[in-house]
């Protein structure tokens, strides 16, 4: 069979949100659900290319037993979303994800709220993205699709960008349109600068066509849309149903 065109990573921070919300104090307990590693090989077994998690500084869903256990148990990539700081550098480096995605993180934020301001923190980012590559670990930037950033994301030694759909999926008519131009060029840039373009945060299989013509797609990573179908069909089928969009990319380039 082809390599499909288009990659997914599969993001459980919100099967673990379920668990935290009745046994964040107990998480030793005999009946403690729903199993966050089930959830990885469910999402396996249904045709995902990684898991993707994100350990945040509060730990507010993943666990760092949870990022060892399926770095131990998984079959396929694991990709560690993280902010810049030493802590949660030390256990990526211990753990050894085969990607990790570098993001910001703000105390208050439901969820993670823009791209990282990397052409900024140059300083900071750099030694962190040493590290990891000479660990064996790929390093993404999380960054919205702006030119600068996308440059600057080069410039520290980055091999992929994660393009920040957010604003895309938030917007729709001309705003959305405008977006979508954006997200064009930064995938163009990147692409010419010899990073691999993801994109990720607020897809679903409704607006997914919507973000065709952007070129260069190689993985998206995409989490709320998939547990909530999930509630209603499985996670098997929300995840096979996504595929299936992703399924009908086809490379404008
Ligand atoms: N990519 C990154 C870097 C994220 O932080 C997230 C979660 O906010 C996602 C992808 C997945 O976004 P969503 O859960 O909206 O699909």
């Amino acid at each position: 069979m082809p390599p499909p065109n288009l990659l997914l990573g599969v993001n459980i921070d919100h099967v673990v949100t379920l668990r935290q919300a009745r046994y964040r104090t107990m998480l030793e307990a005999f009946n403690v659900e729903p199993s966050v590693l089930q959830a990885a090989l469910e999402a396996e077994a249904a045709g995902a290319h990684s898991i993707t998690l994100h350990l945040r500084a509060d730990r507010r869903h993943i666990q760092d037993a949870d990022v060892r256990l399926l770095r131990q148990q998984i079959g396929t990539k694991l990709n560690l979303e993280m902010g810049n700081t030493r802590e949660i550098l030390d256990i990526a480096l211990s753990v050894r994800p085969d990607f990790v995605c570098m993001v910001p993180e703000n105390r208050e934020e439901v969820t993670t709220e823009g791209g990282l301001d990397v052409a900024g923190q140059r300083a900071t980012l750099r030694p962190t993205v040493k590290a990891l590559n000479d660990n064996g670990t790929r390093v993404s930037m999380f960054i919205d699709p702006d030119l600068d950033q996308v440059r600057a994301s080069a410039d520290i030694g980055a091999s992929m960008i994660e393009l920040h759909t957010g604003t895309f999926a938030n917007h729709t008519g001309q705003e959305r349109a405008a977006e979508v131009e954006r997200l064009r060029a930064a995938a163009a840039l990147g692409h010419e600068l010899g990073l691999q373009i993801n994109a990720g945060h607020g897809l679903t299989t409704k607006n997914l066509p919507e973000m065709w013509s952007v070129p260069h797609l190689a993985e998206l990573n995409i989490g709320h849309h998939i547990v909530s179908r999930a509630i209603f069909i499985g996670l098997r089928t929300a995840i096979q149903e996504m595929l299936a969009v992703m399924a009908t990319y086809r490379d404008p380039c």
